[in-house]
Formats: C-alpha cells, sequence, structure tokens
C-alpha cells in the first residue's frame, strides 16, 4: 500500500481566504444558553459569558461566527434581543419548538465575538420578514449615528457602530422546513431587493445568497441557478451546506462521502460560472460553504425532546474517532477548492453538533472533531499547493474509486512552511507515503502528528476528555533522495509540518 503526493510551490491552487475556519453559533438547544453564555457558571466573566468556552474557542483561531441561525433566524425578530434585557420578552420559537428568552441578543454577541478574537457573519430573517428588517438591523449595527437605529443602538450603550462586513440574506430557504419557505424565484427576488437595500444603507458589506441546504435537495442545482440569475448583480457568494452520517454503520462508505462534497463543490462552482457567463459578468461569485459537519447521532434523542422549554439538550451529536477522520476530509475537500470556497462554518461551535461540548455548571472539552479543525485552522493558511497524487483505490456502496490517501498541502510564505495535512481512509492497512516537495529546496521536518485510535467509534467525554487526542511522534522523515516518507496509520489523520 503505497501513496504518492508531488506538489511544487509555482502550482498552485489558491490562497486559503482564512474565513473557511469560520463556525456558527444559532440560538438552538445549549449553543447559546449553556454554550457560550451561563451567568451562574463557575468561570463566567461579568457578562455571564463562560471563559472555559471563550478559551476552548480561541485554541481553534475561528476567523469568523455565523449568527444567529440557522433555521432559527427565519422567524427572529433581532428587535427581542436588543435594550434593557429585563424588558425583553420571552417568545415561543418555532424551528425548534423552545422559548426563547432573549438574555443575549446582538450586543452581547458582537461583545463575545470581541473577546475570543472572530468577526460576525450576520444572518437577517427572510423568512417571516425582509427588506425592512433587513436595511434597520444594518442601519443599528453599521451605521455611525444621527439617524433613528443607530441612534437606538447608542442608545443601549454601542456608541461605536459594529462594521459587520459579512451578510447572508436569510438561510436554507429551499428547504420546506423552513419558516417563509419560498420558490427560488420568490426567494431570488426578495433578496435581490433586501440585498440592494442593505447595500443602499453600507455599500462596503459583502452579501450572500442562500444555495441549496443540502446536495439531495430535488431543487439543486436549479435553485443555484434560479437564485443567482435573480441577484447576480446584488450578491458576492452563495451558500450552500452538507452534513453527514454513518447511520448503516458503513465506515468505509462514510469516510468516502467527501469525494460527495467535491462534486457538489464543482456542480456549484459551474453554476456560478453559467450564470456570470449568461450575464456576460465580470464578477466571479465565489461558495460560503456555510454549514457543515457530521451530523446523526442526536437525531433519535431529539425527537423524544418536550417542546417548549429553554435550552434544552438538541443536536448534541458525541464525535468518535471516525467523525474527526471524515472532517479532516471535508477540510481537504474545501482546501482542494480554495480558488472559490472563500468561506465555510463548520456547524456548530458549542454543543449543538459542535468541537466544543460542556456540562451546565461543569465542565467544557474537545470533541474529537476539534482536532483537525484546529489543524486546519493554525496551519492551513498560505497558498495551496496542486496536489499530484497517486494512491491505491477501493469501492465503497457509494462511491467508486475513492483513494485510500486523501491529501493537500499548503505553503506559508510568511513563515517559509509547508503542511501537508492527509487522511489514511483504509480502516485496517497502514499506508506507506511519500512526499516530493521537488522545488523547495533544502527543508527539515518540524513535525508530524498523528490522530489515530485503535476503536473507530471511540468519543472524549466529561469524564474521559482525552481518549481521542493527536500525538506528534508520527514518522515522516526525510530521505536521501530529498522526499519525504511516512507510514499513516490506518484509519488516521496526519499533519506533516515542514520547514
Ligand atoms: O445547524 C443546524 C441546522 O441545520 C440549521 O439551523 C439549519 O440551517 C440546518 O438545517
Amino acid at each position: 500500500n503505497k501513496a504518492t503526493m508531488i506538489v511544487d510551490k509555482d502550482f498552485t491552487i489558491g490562497e486559503v481566504d482564512k474565513r473557511i475556519y469560520g463556525s456558527f453559533i444559532e440560538h438552538l438547544g445549549r449553543a447559546v444558553y449553556g454554550g457560550i453564555y451561563e451567568a451562574d457558571h463557575p468561570t463566567a466573566d461579568e457578562q455571564g459569558f463562560r471563559s472555559d468556552v471563550i478559551e476552548l474557542v480561541k485554541g481553534l483561531d475561528v476567523p469568523i461566527v455565523r449568527y444567529p441561525g440557522g433555521n432559527f433566524v427565519s422567524g427572529y425578530n433581532w428587535e427581542d434581543g436588543v435594550g434593557p434585557v429585563d424588558q425583553r420578552p420571552r417568545k415561543l420559537e418555532l424551528a425548534w419548538r423552545t422559548i426563547e428568552p432573549n438574555w443575549i441578543g446582538y450586543n452581547e454577541f458582537m461583545d463575545w465575538c470581541k473577546k475570543v478574537g472572530t468577526d460576525a457573519m450576520m444572518a437577517v430573517n427572510l423568512g417571516t420578514r425582509g427588506i425592512d428588517e433587513a436595511r434597520n438591523l444594518l442601519e443599528y449595527s453599521n451605521h455611525k449615528s444621527g439617524s433613528y437605529w443607530s441612534d437606538l443602538r447608542v442608545s443601549h450603550g454601542y456608541k461605536d457602530p459594529h462594521n459587520v462586513k459579512t451578510w447572508c440574506l436569510g438561510n436554507e430557504m429551499d428547504g420546506p422546513w423552513q419558516i417563509g419557505h419560498k420558490t427560488a424565484y420568490e426567494y431570488g427576488r426578495l433578496a435581490n431587493e433586501a440585498g440592494k437595500a442593505m447595500r443602499w444603507v453600507d455599500p462596503t458589506i459583502e452579501l450572500v445568497a442562500c444555495g441549496s441546504s443540502n446536495i439531495a435537495m430535488p431543487t439543486f442545482p436549479e435553485w443555484e441557478a434560479t437564485v443567482l440569475d435573480l441577484t447576480y448583480n446584488t450578491v458576492d457568494y452563495i451558500s450552500i451546506h452538507q452534513y453527514y452520517g454513518n447511520r448503516d454503520n458503513d465506515s468505509q462508505n462514510f469516510l468516502a462521502l467527501s469525494m460527495g462534497m467535491d462534486s457538489y463543490i464543482d456542480t456549484v462552482i459551474a453554476t456560478c460560472d453559467y450564470i456570470q457567463a449568461k450575464k456576460r459578468g465580470k464578477k466571479k461569485i465565489n461558495l460560503s460553504f456555510d454549514e457543515w459537519n457530521v451530523w446523526y447521532h442526536s437525531n433519535d434523542q431529539d425527537s423524544k425532546i418536550e417542546p417548549w422549554t429553554i435550552a434544552p439538550p438538541q443536536l448534541e451529536d458525541i464525535y468518535n474517532h471516525e467523525d474527526a477522520l471524515l472532517v479532516g476530509c471535508m477540510l481537504i475537500s474545501m482546501l482542494k477548492r480554495a480558488d472559490r470556497v472563500k468561506m465555510a462554518c463548520i456547524a456548530q461551535l458549542v454543543n449543538v453538533i459542535a468541537p466544543i461540548m460542556t456540562e451546565n455548571g461543569g465542565a467544557a472539552w474537545k470533541q474529537t472533531i476539534y482536532y483537525p479543525y484546529m489543524h486546519a485552522s493554525i496551519f492551513g493558511r498560505g497558498t495551496v499547493l496542486v496536489p499530484l497524487v497517486k494512491s491505491p483505490k477501493h469501492d465503497t456502496k457509494e462511491f467508486t474509486d475513492v483513494p485510500y490517501l486523501e491529501s493537500v498541502a499548503v505553503h506559508n510564505e510568511e513563515k517559509n512552511e509547508v503542511t501537508v495535512f492527509a487522511v489514511n481512509r483504509h480502516l485496517s492497512e497502514s499506508l506507506s507515503f511519500e512526499i516530493d516537495l521537488r522545488s523547495f529546496g533544502a527543508f527539515r521536518i518540524i513535525e508530524h502528528i498523528v490522530l489515530e485510535n485503535e476503536d473507530l467509534k471511540a468519543s472524549n467525554t466529561a469524564a474521559n476528555p482525552d481518549r481521542v487526542k493527536p500525538h506528534t511522534t508520527g514518522n515522516a522523515t526525510l530521505t536521501d533522495n530529498g522526499k519525504i516518507e511516512a507510514q499513516l496509520a490506518k484509519a488516521s489523520w496526519n499533519v506533516i509540518r515542514i520547514k
């Protein structure tokens, strides 16, 4: 079992936009209440934010966080979440059938973003609302002062505008589950008019139109074509979402699912380019993969949750080792299209299908998927190099010719470092991996990080938070002819750092 990869510093795919390492906080389950915020937690700061969670988020160096939804945003009145907290309404939240107390809203979230050192990606409600709420929220957020909404912000104690740059025009509007679900035509018209008005308030913003909720939607990819036809002049990005699961316990097939992500990305790029050609346009529409992850472990448990409580434990997937491997493959999939995937959000960040878990009043810990996400975010900045990969292949239930090796390299010119990310999909055998960095001259190996585990189903819990964690004793070595050789353990995620 031998795989090879050749990379050359002159053969590049594109610059990594650091925002592909974004994440997502929705008013859903315990993401906000019990996740980022818990006023009586022993680590709570003066605003009630959990400092233990802030530290774990900082460890990921998350550049952008999408907020406040998700399905939640399609029924949300942002005005309910600003001003004196004791005067904020408690409302029925229809997307997840809970009670929303509005203890946290727009301004508090902006404060939290500052504390963790991230930017916000805001979504406006185009489900139950429209042009007016979108432009008012933007005026409240970004206009300096001297108008009704900006002065209201000032009166709420926020003198300086928040200057949020990235705005999503609704969420998953193609999905029948969405409050205010629309046809592509209805949505495209509304998104275009809301986007135009928003740009008149603040011409410096970037706008993201809703693409498909997943590749299996019956309206995919006609949805993208119709929406972009109607919004081409107004928007900069089209969003796509995808979650995967291993419901049949077929791990070989599960680890191949990122190949579906590859073709999803390629089809959406093709659709963007078709519309650009049709419009005789200069502008390239890029992709915001603003929800992606593994999501299935919690499905049964969620169907039993009583409605109308505050912050029930919804979507609390406990991730295992194989989930971390697929997350690694999905990150590689996006890096391989770094020329067009400019933003992405692992969904979500805390408790809700998340790399970070907490107990109310108790511990916070790293799930298995924390590690590949952290490695990519920290080491995967720079220019992605074209990966010329040769690998033995296998077939799975849904995919043919699945390479055992999934790999990509990122060149950080500033630091003069190359990082190779590699997954060995083989479940029972190691893979011998040779990397040819022909144009890089002399270099040394800084470290070879490995995430491996005998048990594909091993996971981290509050009682045993370190059951799955990486080590740095991978065996990558320099060969006499100036290449790198490594044995990639069966079912492993690898980060080989070179300088
Ligand atoms: O991330 C969980 C949910 O998944 C989001 O609210 C929605 O956009 C998607 O269906």
